[in-house]
């Protein structure tokens, strides 16, 4: 197959958000840490009657419906998610249903599970296969669903929900340059979730921005290492038109910018070229002289695709690629030809550097068209504020609910589109039940 990539994409977030402004208020942080401190203005969630499969149901069915593809044209359904809700079963399981009833049970690929990384490797899954020799002719369908929610503190406003569904085949409007990859896997916990009893993790915040930048800078050689023994010429930032990261809150990238720039800003970090570089990783002063420095480069190259990852916060596997969708959606009808390098990351740690290129497609598969039925700024528009009193006592019964059995749940769904899957009960049996709105 040729010109392998991603056909087709459609995101669904909760219509359901808080402001940061208000969170902020409410916590008694001071005025901006939220919005200017972590540079995020609104946190979507989860109400009772959502949450990564019904997330999940909704994004496969809307895509399917809206770009019009068969469910029987599906070979392989690969799931990235580090929202536990059974140990056992695949959250592709419970997407069965939807492929069931055209007949169609011959589907590969299960749930891949990495922190915020499960995501990339769904979808590597699904590009290599479709590059491979067991490649059947069929779609590949990746989904990244997750709900990230944090305990009352410091990390509570770094939450966020959604679920990315995107269509993967031969002659794409983004394809893959899968020779261009770097990776940086290590052992490190910076972020994991050992309490099975609770949805929340145990979060180092500071290591985990160390992690971060570190695995960033290694991926980062590691890929123009190849690009330079590919291409027979180094890799420059120029060769790309913009750059995705993967965005725990938002302020985290426009921090890590300094590897890419030119000779002229070389010279006004200079002051710190004598830190190790595990100095360099933490220390404040040359983050700050980073920030400066890489200003224009942010603004330009990284700033387009921080639309969604601001207004509905981390959403873990599904950040990056919501990032990316915010860039499809911004610089649609520029995008035919460009180059977009993506840095995805995921805590404990697994991180991987690779590389897109755009063409315009045909329909239903091209870029004006995804842009179209993601909907983006209708989506953002039409969701409701709840105030922060309700936000913690919507986190409190999820916290409840979370690993229990026997409950329904008040299927309110007013504030759902048409279209929307919802949780309905779970019975004394944890078998969960879903309807459609
Ligand atoms: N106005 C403007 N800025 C402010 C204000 C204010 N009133 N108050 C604070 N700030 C700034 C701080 O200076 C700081 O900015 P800086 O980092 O540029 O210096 C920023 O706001 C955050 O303030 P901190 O005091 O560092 O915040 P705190 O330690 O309370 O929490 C943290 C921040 C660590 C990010 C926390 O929210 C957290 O742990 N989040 C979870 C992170 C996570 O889950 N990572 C997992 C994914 S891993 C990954 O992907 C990297």
């Amino acid at each position: 197959a040729k010109n392998v990539g991603i056909l087709a994409i459609e995101i669904y977030f909760p219509p359901t958000c808080i402001q940061q402004e208000v969170l902020e208020a409410h916590d008694g942080a001071s005025k901006g840490k939220y919005t200017i401190g972590l540079g995020q203005d609104c946190m979507g969630f989860c109400t009772e009657v959502e949450d990564v499969i019904s997330m999940s149901l909704t994004a496969v069915s809307s895509l399917l419906e809206k770009y019009g593809v068969d469910p029987k044209q599906i070979g392989r359904l690969e799931v990235g998610s580090e929202t536990v809700l059974d140990k056992s079963k695949s959250i592709k399981t419970f997407l069965m249903p939807i492929f069931e009833k055209s007949g169609n049970t011959d589907i590969e690929g299960v749930d891949s599970t990495n922190a915020c990384y499960g995501g990339t490797a769904a979808l590597f899954n699904c590009v290599n296969w479709v590059e491979s020799s067991s490649w059947d002719g069929r779609y590949g369908l990746v989904v990244c669903t997750d709900s990230a929610v944090y305990a009352e503190g410091p990390a509570r406003p770094t939450g966020g929900a959604a679920a990315i569904a995107m269509l993967i085949g031969p002659n794409a409007p983004i394809v893959f340059e899968s020779k261009f990859r770097g990776s940086h896997m290590a052992h490190a916990y910076d972020f994991y979730k050992p309490n099975l009893a609770s949805e929340y993790p145990v979060v180092d915040g500071k290591l985990s921005q160390t992690c971060y930048l570190m695995a960033l800078d290694s991926c980062y050689k590691t890929f123009c290492n190849k690009y330079e023994k590919l291409e027979g010429k180094q890799f420059s930032v120029a060769d790309a038109e913009y750059v995705v990261f993967h965005s725990p809150y938002n302020k985290v990238i426009s921090e890590q910018n300094a590897s890419y720039i030119d000779e002229a800003a070389k010279e006004k970090l200079a002051p710190f070229s004598s830190l190790t570089s595990n100095e360099s990783y933490q220390s404040r002063d040359l983050e700050k002289a980073s920030q400066q420095v890489a200003k224009p480069f942010y603004d330009a190259k990284v700033q387009p695709s921080t639309l969604i990852p601001k207004q509905v916060g981390n959403m873990y596997t599904a950040s990056i690629y919501a990032a990316f969708a915010s860039l499809l959606h911004n610089k649609n009808s520029t995008l035919a030809g460009q180059r977009v390098i993506l840095f995805s990351y995921g805590s404990g740690l697994s991180a991987t550097m690779f590389s897109v290129r755009f063409n315009e497609g045909q329909h239903p598969f091209c870029l004006s068209n995804i842009e179209t039925v993601m909907n983006v700024s209708e989506k953002l528009k039409s969701r409701h504020e709840f105030p922060p009193e309700k936000f913690v006592e919507i986190m409190q019964v999820m916290e409840h609910r979370y690993g229990a059995k026997d409950f329904v749940t008040n299927k309110d769904t007013s504030l759902l589109a048409p279209g929307t899957y919802f949780l309905t009960h779970v019975d004394s049996m944890y078998r969960r039940f879903y309807s459609k709105k």
